[in-house]
């Protein structure tokens, strides 16, 4: 998509930017804006100076909530994580005892893929589910370190998911499944391969050939990129060598410019040592990064279900899945400090979801459902966690969407329509009274209606002299929210 959409109400016409966003500019005027400003029409350069410039996609910023899939071979052996051959190559000893144990000898990792049959995989459930969890995108690994591709790549001979193993373009499958449904598909690639030869001749040249990244992982990317459109690029697998061996900034430059999802796709931030937390449309920093405080550039907690792995494990035990109080408390604090979440289940060889991970993320959407209108489409408050009671945690909307600073606190020029604050602790006082303080002074100024979401009704509030906010909450049996709740404080 690259129309930029305007609704005036007063006439007013906007060309660029700094026209639209003057300070002295009357900000009643409504508009929206669906795309970039200052990507449309750029060509951008290949170096990261300037492709730091690109604003981010909305749509990113808008949906919050992904599903991170991570399904290759190692969901056959099923045991310890996705690294199995890694560990089981670098002598593992639990590793090399479970084999020893379970297959016969001389066994090797390529005997897994026949073994990967998906027969049970049906892609329009899978997004069923992603659906009703309430994410907006779902991430695919196309391909892992492992190198087994789940399209089939022309590089990837006999090592991919239609040549062999279930027979069948599962990133195609499932990126129409999931865009039938009204959702963003984008896809996982690693850049390294652990036992490519051709990455492992450029290695032993200490990275001074480049013949993987020329021959192997450009073709493939684009190949990917073309056949599929992906509106994520999530890259990793790149802490081997540097941006300049992998030709990482050809490729985004190509991507922004060029590619057919130019106007739409946003990258995360692997792309050679020295670039995560730094450069990208979004920021991965490292796994499960949730650094509890506002970021100022948008970031992305990438978590999973199963507390020790990407990977489907059989042998998972219950107390290694995530709580849905913790998995609420991630996503709420995520999105209140400007990230996003992505949330990570491995399926099994048969083309499964676990009952348990399944029941997981609908108990997310079950949340959602009642309280997303807080997580979706907001944007980061003026305080993040609240400074009396840190259990509370801050998001609010604004009429416009910041294309310069997507998790900027609201300014001068900003009209906030709306602040939540979610609590993660019902009050255990008898009156049932919350007792927070950030807000305070803005419920000082003007008049405010607070609702808790679910139910209706406006509830009694009041400020205190010491500068606390108490609201009284109905009664806990007649709430519909469970674990995790939100008030909503409108100016009327
Ligand atoms: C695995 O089996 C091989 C022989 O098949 C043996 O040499 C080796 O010691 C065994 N390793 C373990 C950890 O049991
Ligand atoms: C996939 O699941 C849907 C919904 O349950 C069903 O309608 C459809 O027939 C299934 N497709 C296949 C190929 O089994
Ligand atoms: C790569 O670097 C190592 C360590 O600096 C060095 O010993 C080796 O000779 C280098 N190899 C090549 C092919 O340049
Ligand atoms: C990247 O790595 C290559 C090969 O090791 C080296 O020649 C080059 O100087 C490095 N570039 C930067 C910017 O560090
Ligand atoms: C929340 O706020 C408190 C103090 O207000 C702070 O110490 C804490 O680090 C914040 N973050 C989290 C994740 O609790």
């Amino acid at each position: 998509m690259r129309r930029l959409i305007f609704l005036f109400m007063f006439g007013f016409v906007c060309f660029s930017p700094s026209n639209c966003f003057n300070e002295d500019e009357n900000i009643n005027n409504n508009i929206i804006i669906d795309a970039p400003f200052e990507n449309f029409e750029k060509k951008f350069q290949p170096n990261w100076k300037d492709l730091d410039t690109r604003q981010l996609p909305k749509w990113y910023d808008d949906a919050k909530i992904g599903i991170f899939i991570h399904w290759g071979l190692y969901c056959v052996p099923g045991f310890r994580s996705e690294w199995f051959w890694a560990y089981w190559k670098g002598g593992d000893k639990n590793i090399v005892q479970f084999m020893n144990n379970t297959y016969p000898p001389g066994f090797t990792y390529q005997d897994f893929a026949p073994m990967f049959k998906a027969e049970f995989f049906n892609a329009s459930e899978f997004a069923d589910l992603f659906v009703n969890s309430g994410a907006k995108y779902v991430v695919l690994t196309s391909k892992h370190h492992e190198g087994f591709t789940l399209f089939p790549s022309k590089r990837s001979f006999g090592w991919n998911s239609v040549d062999t193993g279930p027979h069948r373009d599962l990133v195609g499958d499932l990126a129409n499944a999931v865009r039938q449904k009204g959702l963003k598909f984008g896809v996982y690639h690693s850049l390294y391969e652990w036992y490519n030869p051709i990455y492992l001749e450029d290695k032993k040249a200490n990275f001074t050939t480049r013949h993987y990244a020329g021959s192997k992982l450009w073709p493939d990317l684009k190949q990917l990129v073309n056949d599929y459109k992906p509106s994520v690029i999530w890259s990793d697998g790149d802490w081997e060598a540097n941006d300049t061996y992998w030709k990482s900034t050809d490729l985004l430059a190509w991507l922004y410019n060029d590619s057919p999802v130019r106007d739409e796709v946003v990258v995360n931030d692997r792309w050679g040592i020295g670039t995560s937390c730094k450069h990208g449309d979004f920021y991965n920093c490292e796994d499960r990064y949730n650094p509890g405080k506002l970021q100022n550039h948008k970031w992305e907690n990438a978590l999973t279900l199963d507390l020790t792995s990407w990977g489907y494990r059989r042998n998972i035990a219950l107390r290694e899945v995530i709580p849905i109080e913790r998995l609420l408390k991630e996503v709420i604090s995520t999105v209140s400090c400007g990230g996003n979440a992505l949330i990570n289940i491995g399926p099994t060889k048969e083309g499964t979801i676990a009952p348990i991970f399944a029941e997981r993320l609908l108990g997310l959407g079950n949340w959602l459902k009642i309280n997303g209108e807080g997580i979706y489409k907001s944007s980061p408050w003026l305080s993040q966690n609240d400074t009396f009671n840190d259990n509370v945690w801050y998001t609010c909307k604004k009429q416009r969407y910041n294309y310069q600073k997507p998790t900027a606190k609201p300014t001068e020029v900003d009209i906030v329509t709306a602040i939540y604050a979610f609590f993660l602790k019902w009050p255990t006082n008898d009156e049932g009274m919350l007792v927070i303080n950030d807000i305070t002074k803005h419920l000082q100024k003007g008049n405010w209606q607070v609702v808790l979401l679910g139910n209706g009704e406006p509830l009694h509030w009041e400020t205190t002299v010491t500068g606390k906010t108490k609201i009284y909450l109905p009664r806990r049996e007649r709430v519909n929210s469970r674990h995790a709740w939100t008030l909503k404080f409108t100016p009327v």
